[in-house]
């Protein structure tokens, strides 16, 4: 439905964007995660036509967004950064103003108004005036607007910003309720959005991408191996050699004493479930288990070994 092919965006004496390319197929959630300044904002605004891109191509539809840039904005409903609402309409107005410019047909207009407030939550408030709303309020008038016409693709830089937890749901389930009719693209800087929405994950930073995968894949492939955590009674240089030699153990390390017992990190190999046998390990000696616990690398963990170890490497250069 969307595909991206080596795009390069240069402002100034910036590189926002550098030899960026990926797809995302008919009625899938993608994800567009990165720190701030990663270039998301920027990848969006091309793609929606909105910024021309100074290298690579961008296709919607089939359309290209340089070639046919009405055909594509057609096909896009786009929930800019900062949403240019009308803040002296009322949400009725705004939205039924936006509405005819979409090519909404007359006889549609009130109920498709009355439909994409009541799928964004916002009927309560359709006769106030957009400057008085608050800004979760604000953040889910740009979401109704977007939706406005029903464009099979949606485009939405960071949905859920300024919404309070309750809405942060409602989003989210809106968001998955949109697939397999919709194409959505969506940038957050927020970990568990990406967890709970999307189904792909590019992972961006500096302007390129260091990641592509679903979520769960890029948890199990970059975790490189199980931690578990363990705290143990006993003679410790002989627990860390004996632990150190078992099979399936990458290497262990002492965290901390604790009332002269040891809490301990033992690196497993990826995807060996080494548990029982450090467990039956430890009893066989005698030694003393207090806990045994296993800590899988989460998305997070993985977000910031991508997006900090090009900085490491610069600054080692
Ligand atoms: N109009 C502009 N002129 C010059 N530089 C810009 C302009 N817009 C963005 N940039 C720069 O391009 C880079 C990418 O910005 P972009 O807004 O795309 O990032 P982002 O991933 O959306 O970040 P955020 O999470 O803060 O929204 C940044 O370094 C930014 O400073
Ligand atoms: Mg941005």
């Amino acid at each position: 439905m969307i595909t991206v092919q080596n795009v390069t965006k240069r402002y100034a004496t910036k590189m926002a964007v550098e030899g960026v390319s990926f797809q995302v197929e008919k009625g899938e959630i993608l994800g567009f995660l990165g720190p701030n300044g990663a270039g998301k904002t920027t990848t969006m605004r091309i793609i929606t036509g909105y910024m021309p891109a100074s290298d690579g191509t961008v296709r919607v539809d089939g359309f290209d967004v340089f070639e046919n840039p009405i055909d594509v904005r057609r096909r896009i409903g786009y929930l800019p950064e900062n949403p240019p609402l009308y803040v002296e309409m009322t949400v009725t107005g705004y939205l039924r103003f936006v509405a005819k410019i979409k090519g909404v047909p007359k006889e549609r207009l009130d109920s498709e108004v009355a439909d994409v407030m009541e799928r964004t939550s916002i009927t309560d408030v359709k006769d106030r005036v957009i400057a008085k709303l608050s800004k979760g309020y604000k953040q889910r008038v740009g979401i109704a607007q977007a939706l406005l016409n029903d464009p099979p693709v949606l485009i939405l830089d960071e949905p859920t910003i300024g919404l309070d937890p309750k809405q942060i749901h409602e989003v989210r389930q809106l968001i998955k309720d949109l697939a397999g009719k919709h194409t959505v693209v969506l940038s957050t800087h927020i970990l568990p959005e990406v967890e709970q929405t999307c189904h792909r994950v590019i992972i961006i930073d500096r302007g390129k991408i260091v990641a592509v995968d679903t979520p769960q894949n890029l948890r199990l492939q970059l975790q490189g191996a199980e931690r578990i955590s363990i705290e143990v009674q006993g003679p410790v240089s002989e627990i860390l050699s004996k632990l150190r030699a078992m099979p399936g153990v990458v290497d262990v390390r002492k965290i901390a004493d604790i009332d002269g017992r040891h809490r301990l990190e033992v690196e497993g190999e990826l995807r060996k479930d080494i548990r029982s046998d450090l467990a039956r390990m430890i009893v066989q000696n005698g030694w003393g288990l207090y806990e045994l616990q296993s800590s899988t690398m989460s998305l997070e963990d993985i977000f910031l070994k991508l997006t900090t170890a090009e900085e490491s490497e610069k600054q080692n250069a």
